[in-house]
């Protein structure tokens, strides 16, 4: 080794010893005849000093002409401290530079390598090399080995075992566009990427596996959000002769098991709520239950007053924002310019104070008197000091953009805690999904999902009613995880590519393979797969899942530091027999 310990080892009791440290230049200060330097690695930082008298001058001068990200050795004694670091594990010693050598040199990195970078995300991703050495990136994917580590030591004591499965694959119909792949030896067919192993992995619940599982790359040609990555990685997972029961226990057990391994909290049993309560009670099927603020149904005591807007709207919902009664209007007048952003697309905001004297002061009191006013406020059990914000409009939208007015209001008052961690449960999700464009229903979760037994009986004759028997795991308002008990009969399985409006040589052309193993002994299996960047960040509290990726894609789907995508060759082109028009100037 070129080194005897790292720069995040040596402590008080090392005071004496002669060692050897390797590492990066983080900082050199030169005040004369004294001067140090932080070197850092992995592990930490340790400063070598060197002073005038008692280091040699020519010791003292390479020190000082230094770079920052110089590669070097340094070797000396290990002493303690005059002003010591609380803020560091080593801040108590230093190494007395006896001897050093630039392993090499670097040129100015772009961005200072620090917590308070100066670097915009565009550069730190073109020189993720060196963001990489940055604590908080580097801590960032120290996590997620962790989180790696402790799920396959959770599933692999559960009796589950990692298969992998194949990445040139054909179209998994998962919802989002696939990525292509030319095949050279088939000139005009093309392999799809993954958008998850879901068939293969119910392939081998037909194979009798058993329990699966997998930490998977997964893709998926979509719109880039902050918790969404073109490729992205799923701890995917697969259970055959279970109920969904089993399946919610299993995997409540894993996320409870990270909490502790992980983060050192113990974390409760998961609250389960129905679908069409989360959409009734927060607007969104994935709530974010840190903080109350339930909707409140005001469409009893506010229609039928005259006020037109509302007696049009199919629904009038409102939440109560506790102690907010003091709002000014220019507060009021900035929240009701943020819920008609298009983003919300709220047509306006009705408000509400509950007054400390009891009375009550709306934007609407034109059209109702106090008394109305009053079994508002009892209608949402609004106190005194408290203020209801009001959308009307149809469901879906209303109940949308109050969500959206719920988490940021949520956020105004400092409710969303990121130390705070509230998962749940939310189950039985809609089987299917209607269309207006295409006119067609769309499986919500995939086609394999099946119904709640109670509900199959619907499926031809109302479809929309038809309960899927699925659940998501949320934590904090993200979706983390998903999946179902899925369909292990043939026939049940082609009802729903019938449902999908799937002719049967379509459904046989796409999903042959899995209705054929379906006719060679499937047992009954259901699973579910988590979004692993997604619980990683989390975990670490941030809401970008890109820091806990290593090498990350751009807003824009690039890979700003190799470049990619980028235009193929003629000859490679040619080769997979794929004829691009001219690019149009
Ligand atoms: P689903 O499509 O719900 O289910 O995906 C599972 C989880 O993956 C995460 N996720 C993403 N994370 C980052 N970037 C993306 N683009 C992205 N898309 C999804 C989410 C999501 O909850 N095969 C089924 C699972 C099953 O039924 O077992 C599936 O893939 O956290």
């Amino acid at each position: 080794m070129l080194r005897t310990h790292t720069c995040g080892e040596l402590r008080i009791e090392d005071v004496g010893k002669k060692v050897k440290l390797n590492g990066w230049v983080q900082r050199v200060r030169d005040k004369g005849a004294l001067v140090w330097i932080d070197l850092r690695d992995r592990y930490g930082i340790t400063q070598l000093f060197a002073e005038e008298g008692v280091t040699d001058n020519a010791l003292i001068e390479k020190m000082k002409s230094l770079g920052r990200e110089y590669v070097i050795s340094a070797e000396g004694v290990v002493s303690e401290r005059f002003s010591k670091n609380d803020k560091i594990p080593t801040g108590d010693i230093e190494i007395k530079v006896e001897q050093l050598e630039v392993l090499n040199t670097s040129k100015v990195p772009p961005f200072k390598v620090q917590d308070d970078t100066d670097g915009g995300e565009d550069l730190r991703m073109k020189y993720r090399y060196i963001d990489l050495r940055r604590d908080k990136v580097r801590n960032a994917l120290q996590l997620r080995h962790k989180m790696s580590k402790a799920t396959r030591d959770y599933l692999d004591k559960q009796d589950f075992i990692e298969v992998e499965t194949p990445v040139l694959i054909k179209s998994t119909p998962e919802g989002a566009r696939d990525f292509l792949v030319p095949s050279r030896m088939n000139p005009g067919e093309f392999y799809a990427l993954p958008q998850s192993p879901q068939t293969f992995k119910q392939i081998l619940m037909v194979a009798g596996f058993d329990r699966y599982f997998q930490l998977v790359k997964c893709f998926r040609d979509e719109d880039l959000r902050a918790d969404r990555q073109p490729e992205f990685t799923q701890i995917d997972c697969e259970m055959a002769f279970v109920e969904r029961e089993d399946i919610l226990q299993t995997f409540e057990g894993l996320v409870k098991y990270l909490f502790k391994e992980v983060k050192g909290i113990e974390v409760p049993d998961f609250p389960r709520m129905e679908y069409a309560d989360a959409m009734r009670l927060y607007g969104s099927d994935k709530p974010d239950i840190r903080f109350e603020m339930t909707f409140v149904d005001l469409n009893t005591v506010a229609k039928g007053k005259g006020f037109k807007v509302f007696d049009d709207s199919e629904t009038v919902l409102g939440i109560c924002v506790k102690g907010c009664a003091d709002y000014t209007r220019k507060q009021l007048d900035e929240l009701t310019n943020w819920v008609k952003r298009p983003q919300i697309g709220a047509k306006g905001l009705v408000y509400v104070k509950c007054n400390e004297d009891g009375s009550f002061k709306s934007s609407v009191d034109k059209f109702f008197d106090q008394g109305d006013l009053q079994s508002w406020a009892e209608e949402a059990n609004a106190e005194k000091g408290d203020l209801l914000l009001v959308l009307s409009g149809d469901v879906v939208h209303t109940r949308k953009a109050l969500g959206e007015l719920r988490l940021e209001m949520g956020n105004r008052l400092g409710l969303r805690d990121r130390d705070v961690f509230k998962p749940l449960w939310v189950l039985n999700f809609p089987l299917l999904e209607w269309d207006e464009e295409t006119e067609r229903f769309y499986a919500m979760h995939h086609p394999f999902t099946s119904a709640v037994p109670e509900d199959l009986a619907l499926l031809e004759k109302e479809p929309g009613k038809v309960r899927a028997n699925a659940y998501d795991m949320v934590i904090n308002g993200v979706e983390i995880g998903g999946g179902s008990i899925r369909i292990h009969d043939r026939d049940v399985q082609s009802r729903m590519f019938d449902a999908l409006g799937f002719t049967k040589e379509e459904a046989q052309a796409q999903f042959g393979f899995l209705l054929e193993a379906f006719e060679y002994g499937a047992p009954p299996h259901g699973g579910i797969a988590f979004g692993f960047d997604r619980l990683c960040s989390l975990f670490g509290g941030s809401d970008s899942i890109r820091d806990f990726i290593a090498f990350p894609k751009n807003t824009s789907g690039r890979d700003v530091m190799i470049d990619s995508p980028s235009p193929a060759g003629e000859e490679q082109l040619k080769e997979l027999g794929i004829n691009l028009l001219p690019k149009k100037d």
